[in-house]
């Protein structure tokens, strides 16, 4: 029976998963190389913004299920499974998956271990990694012991992680043997209600699941904000399009918010390195569709800041209110943030930029500390030439004119995640421009 889980790497993934784990009845361990965020981490503090995990992490750190470690050889003697969450950043000067902490954490895991186990990769990697780390691990692993390996991707999305991890919409888990399968089945049996699809399947299947999904999601958004392209040119309504391709089962409507398009941790990274390594495979053109994809997505930041020069002529000088810095709401992550890019980008073009975001702030002021941050709307918006809504959080779309009405120094603003209404705005005098929507002065 498994009781013992270690959970390696404790960052956004990590975290949620060791914590998710306890709640399903588990003695968990969490292993960090970084001694700041353990000590965090066992005092029931996080380092990033998710609504639900800081209390259910408290809630396992005090009934004594959760804990926190840097000494990977300690779990190596304990954990009946290993789980691997570790970052696969994008490479520095490629585009590649860099796969140092993942490599590291295997090869470690490998030499700690002293009693048979599963190593679980959970992280997002090139196809081919995980037959690739069974070999590495089984050379590594020490002599009578059984060392196994299996993928079981994550779909977790930020802001909904722990509803994700616990209650998740299918679970995949790539193994070589039914004894690996039989384990992990074992593992999730709480969350796994009767509905819940399980796909069991080969390593290549596994790794290539969790890809092939972020390069779907990706190429509807980019989708749609291509023919946002096309209304923007001769008129028609994106939203409605997309309610009404959406109405087509096949489609679907989810995914097809036209904007400023896609950013944070993992869809950008993903698709470039899901490229990366298919033309390491020799099919340089299979993927080629993807970067297309991710060229839709940066002409949309192009468009913004091309709007606003067109509303305000030269921006040196121009007082310019952001709202929204974070990738999308529910997250402080500002990582490949449409937002934050579109707000540095005014900057450089001269504009003095204030920003407020309810929660990316502070993460924001580390990447670009010139932008002046604000705690509020109202303060952001305060004499501002131009406001441009770029998050779509609850409180920027229950935004109305009234609101703004004696704050800002001139009424124009730029809708970037298409979630006002157009008319409104228009019939109290505002000069209002849309992604999506014709832009009469264009
Ligand atoms: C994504 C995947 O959804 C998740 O399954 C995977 O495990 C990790 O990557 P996440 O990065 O949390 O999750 O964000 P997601 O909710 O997918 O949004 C990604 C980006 O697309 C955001 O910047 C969002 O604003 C944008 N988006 C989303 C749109 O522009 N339009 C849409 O219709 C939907």
């Amino acid at each position: 029976m498994i009781k013992n889980i270690s959970v390696i790497g404790t960052g956004y993934l990590g975290a949620t998963h060791a914590a998710c784990m306890a709640e399903l009845g588990f003695d968990v361990v969490g292993v960090d190389v970084d001694p700041e965020k353990i000590e965090r981490l066992s005092r029931g503090e996080l380092p990033f913004h998710e609504p639900g995990l800081p209390e259910l992490i408290r809630r396992h750190v005090d009934s004594g299920r959760l804990r926190f470690t840097t000494d990977l050889d300690a779990v190596g003697s304990w954990a009946d499974i290993h789980f691997i969450a570790v970052g696969t950043p994008q490479q520095s000067g490629g585009t590649g998956a860099d796969m140092t902490f993942v490599d590291t954490a295997a090869a470690g895991l490998a030499r700690a271990i002293t009693k048979d186990a599963l190593i679980v990769g959970k992280s997002t990697v090139p196809v081919g990694t995980a037959r690739r780390l069974r070999d590495l691990v089984a050379e590594e692993s020490r002599e009578g012991v059984r060392v196994a390996l299996a993928w079981n991707p994550e779909f977790l999305r930020e802001g909904f992680a722990v509803q994700d991890t616990l209650r998740p919409d299918r679970l995949v888990v790539g193994t070589d043997s039914p004894e690996d399968e039989a384990t992990l089945r074992e593992v999730y049996a709480d969350a796994l209600s009767r509905e819940t699809p399980w796909v069991a399947t080969d390593f290549e299947t596994a790794e290539l699941v969790k890809v092939a999904a972020n390069a779907f999601l990706a190429t509807k958004i980019s989708f749609i904000n291509a023919f946002s392209e096309v209304t923007e040119t001769v008129g028609g309504d994106i939203r409605t399009l997309a309610d009404a391709i959406g109405h087509d089962a096949r489609i679907g409507r989810k995914f097809l918010n036209a904007g400023v398009g896609f950013g944070g941790g993992c869809l950008p990274k993903d698709i470039r390195a899901l490229q990366t390594r298919v033309s390491e495979l020799g099919l340089d053109h299979t993927m080629n569709f993807l970067n297309e994809m991710d060229q839709i997505n940066l002409r949309r930041r192009d468009r913004v800041v091309t709007l606003a020069e067109q509303i305000l002529g030269d921006l040196s000088g121009r007082r310019i209110a952001v709202l929204g810095v974070s990738f999308k709401p529910l997250s402080d992550d500002v990582r490949d943030s449409p937002g934050l890019d579109v707000a540095n980008r005014l900057f450089n073009s001269g504009a003095e930029v204030f920003v407020h975001d309810p929660e990316g702030n502070a993460n924001a002021a580390k990447r670009f500390p010139r932008l002046g941050y604000v705690d509020s709307l109202s303060e952001a918006a305060q004499d501002a030439d131009l406001v441009v809504l770029t998050t779509e959080w609850d409180e920027f779309k229950a935004l109305t004119p009234a609101d703004l009405d004696g704050v800002v120094a001139a009424k124009n603003f730029l809708d970037a995640r298409h979630v006002l209404d157009a008319a409104q705005w228009e019939g109290a005098g505002w000069t209002f421009a849309q992604l999506g929507r014709h832009f009469p002065q264009d």
